[in-house]
């Protein structure tokens, strides 16, 4: 996926400056950087959620067009959200569930009436979902309602959704935010074993500098809206305009 000269505004405030990078085939690359420095508005360019005023954006080797978001999961890219995005009263399984949507193609009459091709595609459907739910050992929890849930199994069940669709490419956006330091360690062996396991390529955004520098490939650094670093995790970390952003800011 390549980002070339990406500019966003929402009226007079410029989100994004400008800016170019690329995320390769297998990575797990963090975006990181004080609050407001534009990271979720740079998910959301990816995602197509937002369409940015300058720039473009490549994906497998061909520039994107006007897209839907739906016709972005579709291109095999999936996401967690910065603030939950789960539904409360349904359970952990269904909400799970909801994340293979982009893979049905029977239509919701045949899946009414239990004809043939639904019924083989529900089974499929579940069988990938009941693998999901072991791989990221939330089987005690698959009939809770996710509004009893404490947060950080919320947001496991968040990237469980997200795994659903099989995506080429995930998006996590503050994935450990608010989480204790077992739940941020479980959560990191999480990541790395969807990238070892499904050769997922991840993108993701986190404040914990320890966390990033223990998952991450290559990190890209944003300080108001401009991209102030692009490296490893080394050099982001030695890099004097990086340092001087950190300073006195408070990353919560
Ligand atoms: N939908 C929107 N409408 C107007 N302004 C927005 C919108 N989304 C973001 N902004 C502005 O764009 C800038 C970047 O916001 P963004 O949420 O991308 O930052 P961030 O790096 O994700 O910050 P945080 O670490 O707090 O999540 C901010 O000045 C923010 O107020
Ligand atoms: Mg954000």
């Amino acid at each position: 996926m390549e980002m070339k000269n990406i500019t966003l505004k929402f009226g007079g405030v410029t989100a994004i400056k400008d800016i170019s990078f690329d995320i390769r085939e297998g990575e797990i690359r963090a975006i990181i950087g004080p609050n407001g420095a534009g990271k979720s508005s740079m998910l959301n360019v990816i995602s197509g959620f937002y369409k940015p005023q300058e720039g473009e954006v490549w994906f497998r080797g061909a520039v994107r067009g006007p897209v839907k978001p739906f016709q972005v999961a579709q291109e095999g890219i999936a996401r967690t959200f910065q603030n939950i995005a789960l539904f409360e009263g349904m359970s952990v399984l269904d909400n799970i569930m909801t994340g293979r949507l982009t893979h049905m193609k029977t239509n919701m009459v045949a899946q009414a009436m239990w004809w043939g091709a639904a019924e083989k595609e529900e089974n499929e459907n579940r069988e990938k979902v009941e693998r999901i739910i072991d791989f990221l050992e939330i089987q005690a929890i698959r009939k809770t309602p996710v509004g009893r849930l404490p947060y950080g199994l919320k947001k496991r069940v968040e990237l469980a959704r997200a795994l659903a669709a099989e995506p080429m490419l995930l998006l996590l956006d503050e994935p450990m935010a608010g989480m204790n330091v077992e739940e941020k360690e479980d959560m990191s062996r999480f990541i790395l074993d969807v990238n070892d396991e499904f050769g997922t390529t991840i993108a993701l955004i986190e404040h914990d500098m320890g966390v990033v520098m223990d998952l991450s490939d290559r990190v890209v650094v944003m300080d108001y809206g401009k991209k102030i670093g692009d490296g490893t995790p080394d050099e982001v970390r030695s890099n004097q305009a990086v340092i001087d952003a950190y300073l006195g800011v408070s990353h919560d």
